[in-house]
């Protein structure tokens, strides 16, 4: 199990390896923000990787077209994910910044 920190809230779950960020959270009652539904269109489910990034699997190309296309080239030079595509390869702490991202049945 792999630990994740969400910033700015401090909560704090766990995911198995093969989870992604979201899918994660979303599996342990937690919502994250997403407009269609973790298929890497929207990049409502933008996150910054504060820490712990190396044990997330590599961009993919969608998700390397979908951030270009929606937020620009320059997104690729900062620390930022689309959660619903960050797929956790290997145990460890990870720290993200993601404001919303809170309990589902706070909603
Ligand atoms: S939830 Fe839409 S891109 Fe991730």
């Amino acid at each position: 199990m792999t630990r994740v920190t969400v910033l700015p809230s401090c909560i704090e779950f766990e995911v198995s390896i093969g989870e992604t960020l979201m899918g994660g959270a979303q599996a342990r009652g937690l919502y994250w923000p997403t407009t269609c539904g973790g298929q890497a269109i929207c990049t409502t489910c933008l996150t910054e990787i504060v820490s712990g990034g190396e044990a997330l699997a590599e961009m993919g190309r969608s998700e390397r077209k979908t951030l270009v296309s929606e937020r620009g080239e320059a997104i690729l030079r900062r620390p930022m994910r689309l959660a619903c595509q960050s797929a956790v390869l290997s145990e460890g702490m990870i720290t993200v910044n993601k404001p919303g991202v809170r309990s589902a049945s706070e909603l």
